[in-house]
């Protein structure tokens, strides 16, 4: 198979594509850090913004100058941004949006040409547990991934007549992602009213990701994806509490389960045991 897939220069992207290619798929990534060009791991690799229509364009004819049919789409191109809801700027937000919904629509506006006239491809979106529910000072990200989601619906039944199935990937934390591509709203000082619970709240979030599953796995996962004759419409990457969050999430009425998550987050005790530990290294 020819597969394009974004956001492949860190974390979660590049793992699934070392993964692609090792299952012997012909892999052409973008990032806009990349230098075009073939690597050692047999991988192209090509510039590509998904903010940007020139780029996600030339990026489009550049693959398929190297091969002429695109038979998946792996999705992974993401940012995030913290913030209280307060505090974080409409610019915040449509920067997080830009690039984690509208980046994906772009490209799949991209290929589906092409799929539907080879009669068919695959669609394969990086959303995350928090496309499934929303965990406090992670508002942006949260709505963008709240996006994705739908958006796949939709798009799953619009393109079935045409062999084009959809599949969305729920990630929760892994051990990958980069810190350059966790932004902080501009507001979060000292001076925020949130500052307090702010502190608190990164603290586990840290800790948690730096304690998450294994990249390596998933990237086995999504490479096992394509293989299946049909894809699911959903595959959850995540430990079994955070599976446990979302099945909470849609089995408890919305007051307790926020009371449940505020405890989980909003816990200066543990928090200050994570800052502790972080301190020591263990
Ligand atoms: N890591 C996790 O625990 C986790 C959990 C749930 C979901 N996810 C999702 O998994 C995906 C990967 O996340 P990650 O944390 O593993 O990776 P990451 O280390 O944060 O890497 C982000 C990637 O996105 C690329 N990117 C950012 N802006 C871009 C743009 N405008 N155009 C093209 N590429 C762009 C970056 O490359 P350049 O800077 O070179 O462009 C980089 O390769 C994201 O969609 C994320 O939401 C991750």
């Amino acid at each position: 198979m020819v597969v394009w897939i974004t956001g492949a220069s860190s974390g979660l992207g590049l793992h699934t594509a070392r993964a692609l290619a090792r299952a012997g798929h012909t892999v052409i990534a973008g990032a806009r850090s990349f230098t075009p060009g073939r690597g050692e791991d047999g991988i192209h690799r090509l510039t590509l913004d998904v903010t940007s229509d020139e780029s996600a364009e030339a990026f489009a004819e550049a693959a398929l100058a190297l091969s002429p049919r695109v038979d998946a789409l792996v999705q992974c191109a993401g940012i995030l941004m913290l913030g209280s809801c307060e505090e974080t700027t409409v610019a915040e937000y449509r920067r997080i949006l830009e690039t984690d919904f509208l980046g994906m629509v772009r490209m799949n506006s991209l290929v589906l040409p092409h799929m539907r006239r080879q009669g068919g491809g695959r669609i394969v979106m990086f959303s995350s547990i928090n496309g499934l529910l929303g965990i406090p000072f992670q508002s942006a990200y949260t709505a963008a991934k709240h996006a994705v989601e739908g958006y796949a619906e939709c798009l799953g039944m619009e393109v079935h007549r045409h062999g084009v199935q959809v599949c969305l990937v729920e990630p929760g934390d892994h051990r990958s992602g980069s810190d350059a591509y966790r932004f902080h709203s501009a507001a979060m000082g000292e001076g925020s009213p949130y500052a307090a619970d702010y502190a608190d709240t990164i603290a586990v979030i840290a800790h948690d990701e730096h304690s998450g599953s294994d990249p390596d796995v998933l990237g086995e996962r999504v490479a096992s994806l394509l293989k299946r004759r049909k894809m699911p419409g959903r595959l959850r990457v995540a430990s079994l509490d955070q599976k446990l969050a979302v099945w909470l999430h849609d089995l408890l009425p919305t007051r307790l389960n926020h009371a449940v998550l505020r405890g989980y987050y909003l816990n200066p005790k543990k928090a200050a045991a994570y800052r502790a530990q972080e301190k020591s290294g263990s």
